[in-house]
């Protein structure tokens, strides 16, 4: 489904990106692993084209994506979920959803049936719709921002690290809502902190280090190398 293949990518003179291949078949979800500064978001951002490779390519589908703008990537149905979730402050819920709804043209009925199926797995959220963004919980406002990208009816989400800064109860919570979601047919490039978290719902596990990939298993394969975990992740 999404194939990337040996891209660079640079901030100007800074090559960050040292050669990242990595590939997310339909129906998985598959984590992106590594330490602060690894290059995992950059990751996100070369696919998303918000930050273009220079060198390498870039598949989704069959066609090539490496440089389309972001708004062709995500009529192409991917979902970029961003770390810092940007929600709309000073809109409602609600009004946020519409907003996320306005980049992917659909008619009205086909528009309020996606807000049903993105809702259905936010209860707490639905009991929220008329709220200010402003007033949601770290935990609600990152439903929101997973809400957000999901009328948009992607086939693959890019979740940058969705569980950070959230009490244990919620952070559970949010991994059987990502559950869920997968488990309706949407696949999920997932970028963790929580490790836990990332080997409980992926099927495949890269680590990156330096803009570099330096593994590639099951989470059963990386459980049984603490070696890598202490070098690559620091745990
Ligand atoms: N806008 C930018 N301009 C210049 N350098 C950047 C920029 N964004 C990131 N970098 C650098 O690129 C490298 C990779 O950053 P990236 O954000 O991809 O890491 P990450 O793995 O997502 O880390 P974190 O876990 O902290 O989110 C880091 O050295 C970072 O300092
Ligand atoms: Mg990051």
């Amino acid at each position: 489904m999404l194939t990337v293949d040996a891209i660079h990518t640079y901030y100007g003179e800074s090559h960050v990106l040292q050669g990242v291949s990595l590939r997310v078949d339909a129906g998985e979800v598959v984590a992106l692993l590594g330490r602060n500064g690894a290059g995992k978001t950059t990751t996100l951002k070369s696919i998303m084209g918000i930050v273009p490779a220079r060198r390498g390519t870039i598949r989704f589908d069959g066609a090539d994506i490496t440089r389309l703008p972001p708004h062709l990537v995500a009529r192409r149905r991917i979902a970029w979920i961003p770390e810092e979730r940007r929600i709309v402050p000073n809109l409602t819920v609600y009004e946020n959803l519409r907003l996320a709804m306005l980049k992917a043209p659909v008619d009205g009925k086909e528009a309020s049936a996606r807000l049903e199926e993105a809702l259905a797995f936010f209860p707490r959220l639905r009991e929220r719709l008329t709220q200010n963004g402003k007033s949601l919980s770290g935990g609600e406002q990152q439903m929101l921002a997973i809400a957000r990208g999901l009328v948009a009816g992607p086939a693959l989400m890019l979740v940058d690290e969705p569980t950070e800064g959230l009490m244990p109860i919620i952070v559970r919570n949010l991994t059987e809502i990502l559950h869920a979601i997968n488990a309706r047919g949407t696949s999920m490039l997932l970028v963790e902190q929580n490790l836990e978290v990332a080997l409980a719902l992926a099927r495949r596990v890269y680590l990156i280090d330096q803009g570099r990939i330096e593994f590639e298993g099951t989470p059963d394969d990386l459980r049984g190398h603490p070696d890598l975990l202490r070098r690559y992740l620091g745990v």
